[in-house]
């Protein structure tokens, strides 16, 4: 899905090489993990992929589109209807109870009859049914990135892309989390996960380790031991 994929932000009279040269393939019914230090390019990776950001080199294509032929309101339709975001930033909108913001793809999608039931229900499953009319402020942070996970598969979603899913929850609730990212590949869909956490990252049918913007190894069988040995090999802590 992603064939030399490069991103290169300015910074001043410079420029900064976040991502360069990154193939990979995301089948169906994977889970792959991406790793590695912080400033590695893993979030600007996972915007390029999912067509958030501008690619400065190489194509991806997303079940079956190639994003940049790809006209952008077909593009918005595409990700309404097949894809599941779930950010670093958790993207909520202030103004909107967790209810209405989980409501919110569904609506945009034209799916508005399911709108109510689905939201709710994605609600529960992450554990937050009673907070469902509640603002974001009024709202902790892993409860606000437990919404997040909520919008993303109240859609159904062919492809979750997700940044650090549990990077704010403990370790209960990640396992939860990464449970039901689970079931979106069980039934048939595939996850990319950005994480920190190595026991995390092992729970993927495969983990790539970025440093410096490239992929520098790829795990097949992992195991947290294997993580923490790669990440140690990319630079230390993550
Ligand atoms: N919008 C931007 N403008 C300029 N530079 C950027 C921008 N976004 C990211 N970068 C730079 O690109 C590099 C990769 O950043 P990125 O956010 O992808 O790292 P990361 O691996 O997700 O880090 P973290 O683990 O801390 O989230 C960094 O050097 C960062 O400063
Ligand atoms: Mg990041």
């Amino acid at each position: 899905m992603a064939r030399d994929v490069g991103k290169t932000f300015p910074d001043g009279l410079a420029e900064v090489v976040a991502v360069r040269a990154v193939s990979l393939t995301l089948r169906r019914g994977e889970m792959v993990a991406v790793v590695g230090p912080s400033g590695s390019g893993k979030s600007t990776l996972l915007a390029c992929l999912a067509g958030l950001e501008t690619l400065t080199t190489g194509s991806v294509d997303v079940l079956g589109h190639d994003l940049a032929s790809t006209g952008r309101r077909e593009l918005a339709l595409l990700r309404r209807a097949h894809v599941g975001f779930v950010f670093q930033s958790y993207n909520l909108i202030s103004s909107l109870t967790a209810q209405e913001n989980v409501e919110l793809p569904l609506r945009l999608a034209g799916r508005r009859a399911a709108a109510r039931l689905r939201a709710s229900a994605a609600l529960a499953r992450v554990g937050l049914a009673e907070q469902a009319e509640r603002r974001p402020a009024q709202l902790s942070g892993g409860q606000q990135q437990r919404v997040t996970i909520a919008r993303a598969l109240a859609v159904e979603p062919d492809v979750v892309f997700a940044d650090e899913p549990t990077g704010a929850l403990d370790t209960g609730t990640s396992a939860e989390v990464l449970r039901l990212l689970r079931g979106v590949v069980d039934a048939g869909g595939s996850v990319l996960m950005v994480t920190h956490d190595a026991a995390g990252a092992a729970t993927a049918d495969r983990v790539l380790v970025l440093r410096d913007g490239s992929l520098v190894e790829e795990i097949g069988r992992p195991t947290t031991e294997r993580v923490l040995a790669a990440l140690g090999r990319a630079g230390g802590a993550t």
